[in-house]
């Protein structure tokens, strides 16, 4: 049997890794500045999750959410408090993709309503309403086309406020990241997001902040929405944290309550994804790595501001984005071939850095040296020194 042919893969086989880097099939180091699409949280085979995943299979992996699973409420207990949200509740699942339908199914049992608004330039996944919700046509199959999702501009305050005048009573819900990752890394500004809350305090609406990518401490703050003090009413999550383990869950106020049998699952909040979800959190606290996020963050924010070739600098803590220029349109290759070095893209010439929240300064100062020399060389090969 063939594998169906979905990505385009570069030739790389890697079978090692630690920390921030992996190594391939030939001894190859690489720097990982991209964390395998901002999942890795606490670093590659960090020796604690290594641990507590092991010791927890052996006892046991899995069994369905029929029985108590004590560590699932050790787990919302640690998260809970890590999060600042104590007072939230937390519905485990699989998947970014399955937090967000499950966050808008939420919602919409919530408040009886059908209609959801989702912004341009958003990608919260390739399920049914959570795709429909992404604003990228060639992904959405004619199935999950619907009349449901209302697509409004990134950051216009006017337009929000102008739609929830007249269509409020209507809407269940409103979904946004709180910095678009694959869209480009675009943060939503913090008067927008209060303007969100305002609409949904005004007209009953379910506030969802899409926290998969931009979440679980990679900005600074727990959650990147933290930075302009609003409170939404939903937190979906995936990626960071499990650190590479397949887990996602939802928070959702006290102000939404549960009845039986109206979200499930059956491999979420298993024995295994909650011992790898905890060793990730107890890891995030020790290390202190939300800071670190924020402290190296800001340092490679500061040094790339000095390379004049990157355009449109953007983002928070280790989630940061910028625009190449044509004549650098294969820097992301020559780093990952030349360089040996990991980073994301977005849509062309734009270059994504999503590490490990526990990436050291020495590790952003290798990057920091790749990229001089391959805009260098770029640049000598564009304009050859004549002798
Ligand atoms: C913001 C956001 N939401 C949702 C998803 C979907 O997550 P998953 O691929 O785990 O379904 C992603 C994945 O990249 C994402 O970046």
């Amino acid at each position: 049997m063939k594998l169906f042919d979905v990505y385009p893969v570069n030739d790389i086989t890697i079978v090692k890794a630690r920390g921030s880097y992996v190594w391939d099939d030939l001894g190859q180091q690489y720097l990982d500045m991209y964390g395998g699409h901002a999942v890795i949280s606490i670093g590659h085979t960090h020796p604690h999750y290594v641990e507590r995943i092991n010791k927890q299979l052996g006892l046991i992996g899995f069994y369905s959410n029929s029985i108590r699973i004590p560590l699932q409420e050790e787990l919302a207990d640690k998260l809970g408090k890590l999060s600042g949200y104590p007072d939230y509740q937390l519905f485990l699942c699989n998947s970014g993709a399955e937090a967000n339908e499950n966050a808008l199914k939420l919602a919409s049992f919530h408040n009886g309503r059908k209609k959801l608004v989702a912004f341009r330039g958003s990608f919260h996944g390739r399920t049914s309403l959570a795709v429909a919700a992404t604003d990228n046509p060639k992904i959405v199959a004619p199935v999950n086309e619907t009349d449901n999702v209302i697509f409004l501009p990134f950051n216009d305050e006017e337009a929000l406020l102008e739609y929830f005048r007249k269509n409020g009573s209507e809407i269940s819900s409103v979904i946004i990241e709180g910095i678009q990752g694959v869209g480009g890394i675009h943060a939503a500004s913090d008067g927008f997001l209060k303007t969100i809350r305002k609409c949904c305090d005004e007209h009953g609406s379910v506030f969802i902040a899409d926290s998969i990518q931009c979440g679980y401490g990679r900005s600074g703050r727990f959650f990147s929405h933290d930075h302009s003090g609003v409170k939404a009413d939903i937190y979906t999550m995936a990626k960071g944290m499990g650190n590479g383990f397949p887990v996602a869950g939802i928070i959702i106020s006290p102000s939404i309550k549960a009845t039986h049998s109206m979200l499930g699952t059956t491999f979420g909040g298993n024995h295994l994804a909650c011992a790898a979800a905890l060793a990730v959190l107890e890891v995030i606290e020790k290390e202190e790595l939300i800071a670190n996020a924020q402290v190296v963050g800001e340092y490679l924010m500061t040094e790339l501001k000095k390379i004049p070739q990157l355009l449109n600098l953007r983002g928070r803590g280790l989630m940061i984005g910028f625009d190449v220029p044509d004549s650098l349109k294969d820097l992301r290759k020559n780093l990952l071939f030349n360089q040996h070095i990991f980073t994301g893209e977005a849509k062309p010439n734009v270059i994504r850095l999503l590490p490990s929240l526990a990436l050291r300064k020495k590790d952003a100062d290798q990057f920091l040296e790749a990229m001089f020399e391959e805009i260098q060389q770029c640049m000598e090969q564009k304009d050859p020194v004549t002798v």
